[in-house]
């Protein structure tokens, strides 16, 4: 949700560092992007509507040794490049991730103040703030512009007299980078510059001075902070997409390996004591999340209740704090988050440790925004997750949470469940010929109904989800035994149903369903882990027969499954599943 990125140079191009990382970055906005770059000749500034590529012409004439980047993903004021980061006034550039809550009110004031505004942007206050606020003192200014901002912001503030940059960080995400050639400061930390050796992050209200030699962090009282450095190897996030032709494809072929790791790291890096005991005496578990971290949950919810014997209930993070929900000191809230930022989410389980809840953090960035938040956290290690469409890290999330629900039962167990699980992963992965046919039939259908019972409805919330993002075909994740309850209504001959039948004990009910579509002249698709589904239902629908697996597990490779269709059916369209339209990957504002 907007991408900033700044790098101080003892030794080399600042101008190529940023524009790289601004490649890197993309995955967080791709509605505009934009450099300031200090040069021989001052500070210079290009800016272009669109992909990051649109800059790459206007960047590689640029030089100097300090610069600042930005992708946008648009809040306030449409993609264009005047709306386009960085924000130039004065002796300032500024590129801003946040939103600036009263900017209304701030640009009346600046207005009336003989300010002339260029953009539509919340952000351009920002940098006529600080114009009016700076005599000399930059910190000075720094401090005393954000004071007047009501909302949540990283910014990276470029100033004619300093060669250096100015970063300040409010509810969005930032970091320092330390490292060989100089320091650098990112939204990500899988997008810093490989040579990046150790990183600080700064608190909320901190205000950071870099220059290429050094970092001095204060706080909101510009009083010196002493923030932890922790080493750090960039280099391992910068991977690439090797042979594949999109991220979301070799991120899926990664969930196998993810599995694993987040095995490994859960017995290597979890205080496994706490968590027990926090599992075992809670009276209820909260498990809470947005989009597909909380259709995670949804399956979790599944893990818990069979496990642990506890009252377990998922809700959406951003409707969370709207919820009468009740907590005591030995309710457990499980904050399920890929990149530990989703505003929603920091919020809704900020305010549930506060009223006295247990807050253990399921996320696959460590040191982002919901570990500083949580008790404990439990890592996913799917690794840097670049396409929008979350695939590996969603398996990873399962996996993690299957492991919390056993804690108190058959951990290893469990463990060795999961190893086996992650193989059958593999194992689809390498026959998904059904794959094509069934995102044939999705590309050709004006609607996509998606349909299961148990655990099987929890993955069609998911695969519904996954398929609009990055299609855009209308779909909807349906309770199947729901279907006859209003749904049926919208099934004809231009829509397709797909059916997920894994569970043999609801297996035949879920047959109704087909019936009931097909019948009603509706395409069909059934996906099944069941030998004996598959044979049944060959002529009526398009089958693909998963590997054989428990109920229980079935999720893992069930939405795998689902995962490839909804990539094919993209790719048939000519969509870019890696950036869907409208989307961006950490959504950082509420
Ligand atoms: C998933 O495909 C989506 N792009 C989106 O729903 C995502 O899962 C959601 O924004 C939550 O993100 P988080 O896991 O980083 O908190």
């Amino acid at each position: 949700m907007c991408g900033i990125i700044g790098v101080a140079l003892r030794r080399g191009n600042a101008a190529a560092e940023v524009y790289d990382g601004l490649e890197r970055l993309e995955y967080r906005g791709y509605d505009s992007a934009g450099m300031s770059v200090k040069t021989d000749g001052g500070t210079v500034t290009v800016k272009r509507g669109g992909r990051v590529a649109n800059l790459k012409d206007s960047a590689a004439g640029l030089s100097g040794n300090v610069a600042t980047g930005h992708t946008r993903w648009a809040t306030h004021g449409e993609p264009s490049d005047k709306n386009a980061h960085p924000h130039v006034a004065g002796k300032f550039s500024i590129v801003h991730n946040g939103i600036i809550e009263n900017y209304r009110e701030l640009k009346e004031e600046r207005l009336k103040g003989g300010a002339e505004f260029v953009s539509d942007t919340d952000s351009e206050v920002i940098v006529r703030l600080l114009n009016k606020d700076y005599s000399g003192d930059l910190l000075a200014a720094g401090a005393a512009t954000v004071k007047r901002l009501k909302g949540s912001y990283a910014l990276g503030i470029l100033c004619e007299d300093f060669d250096g940059i100015i970063a300040v960080k409010y509810k969005s995400p930032v970091v320092v980078g330390f490292g060989e050639k100089g320091i650098a400061l990112c939204s990500d930390i899988p997008a810093l510059p490989e040579w990046v050796s150790a990183v600080c992050v700064p608190e909320d209200g901190d205000i950071v001075s870099i220059s290429a030699q050094s970092a001095s962090f204060y706080d909101g009282e510009l009083q010196p902070a002493n923030r932890v450095r922790r080493p750090i190897f960039a280099g391992q996030f910068n991977c690439g997409r090797g042979d594949y032709p999109h991220y979301m494809l070799k991120e899926i072929h990664e969930t196998e390996r993810t599995v694993r790791d987040t095995c490994d790291a859960f017995f290597r890096n979890v205080d496994v004591k706490r968590l027990t005991d926090y599992v075992r005496n809670a009276d209820r578990i909260i498990l809470t999340g947005c989009g597909t971290a909380y259709n995670a949950g949804l399956v979790a919810k599944r893990f818990f209740s069979d496990r642990c014997g506890v009252f377990c209930q998922v809700e959406i993070a951003s409707e969370l704090r709207y919820s009468p929900v009740h907590i005591t000191g030995s309710t457990l809230v499980l904050a399920i988050s890929q990149s530990g930022e989703t505003a929603d989410t920091v919020e809704a389980v900020s305010s549930l440790k506060e009223a006295g809840a247990h807050v253990v953090a399921v996320t696959n960035c460590g040191y982002s925004a919901i570990t500083r938040v949580a008790h404990l956290t439990v890592p996913v290690c799917a690794g840097a997750e670049v396409c929008v469409a979350a695939t590996k890290s969603y398996i990873g999330q399962l996996a993690a949470l299957y492991l919390i629900s056993n804690l108190t039962s058959d951990i290893f167990a469990a463990r060795k469940k999961l190893l086996e699980v992650g193989g059958k992963v593999g194992e689809l992965l390498k026959g998904c010929g059904s794959a094509d046919k069934i995102a044939k039939e999705c590309a050709q259908s004006s609607a996509v109904f998606f349909l299961g019972r148990g655990a099987d409805y929890a993955v069609a919330v998911e695969a519904s989800l996954k398929l609009k993002e990055i299609s855009y075909i209308f779909s909807d994740g349906y309770p199947a035994g729901e279907l006859k309850h209003g749904t049926l209504a919208l099934i004809d001959e231009n829509t397709l149903s797909v059916i997920i039948i894994c569970d043999e004990s609801l297996a035949e009910k879920c047959e109704n369903a087909v019936s009931q579509v097909a019948s009603r002249k509706g395409k069909v698709a059934v996906i099944t882990s069941l030998e004996v589904v598959a044979e049944k239902l060959k002529d009526t629908a398009a089958v693909w027969k998963i590997p054989e697996c428990s109920a229980q597990l079935s999720p893992f490779v069930s939405a795998v499954a689902l995962q490839m269709v909804a990539y094919k059916t993209a790719v048939s369209l000519g969509r870019d599943p890696d950036k869907p339209r409208n989307l961006a990957k950490s959504v950082t504002v509420e």
